[in-house]
């Protein structure tokens, strides 16, 4: 199994999960984070001067799937989130050991299926 940790820009949040949802894919978590990527963060230019903001909000989503279903995941992020401009994300991938479902005690695949 593993986890995909992908962070992505607050408003392609709705597209990823409902594509997500049409492959079958419903189970994922989450969360607002605030990130900077190797750009650093941003210099904004007002009226009254001038902003560097140094973390820019962003989106995590955590999803734990079998092997099997990896690049199928990595497909849809990179078609729903995808821009082709700095900051449109990063997705990480992440050995997971082992998955419990609380309510039946069941483990492992059993567990994320
Ligand atoms: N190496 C990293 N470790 C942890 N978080 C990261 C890393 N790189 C990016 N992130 C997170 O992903 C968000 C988006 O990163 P971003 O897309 O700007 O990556 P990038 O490497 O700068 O690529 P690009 O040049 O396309 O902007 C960041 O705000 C940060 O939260
Ligand atoms: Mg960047």
């Amino acid at each position: 199994m593993k986890k995909i940790e992908v962070i992505i820009r607050e408003e392609a949040l709705d597209s990823l999960k409902k594509a997500l949802s049409e492959a079958g894919l419903s189970p994922l978590t989450a969360y607002s984070v605030r990130g900077r990527g190797r750009q650093g963060g941003i210099r904004y230019k007002w009226p009254e001067g001038v902003e560097y903001y140094d973390l820019l909000p962003r989106v995590k989503v955590e999803i734990v799937v079998d092997d099997n279903e990896v690049n199928k995941i990595i497909d849809i992020i990179m078609r729903t989130v995808r821009r082709g401009v700095p900051g449109d994300g990063k997705i990480f991938i992440i050995p997971v050991e082992d998955v419990i479902r609380i309510r039946t005690g069941e483990r492992g695949s059993k567990a994320i299926k």
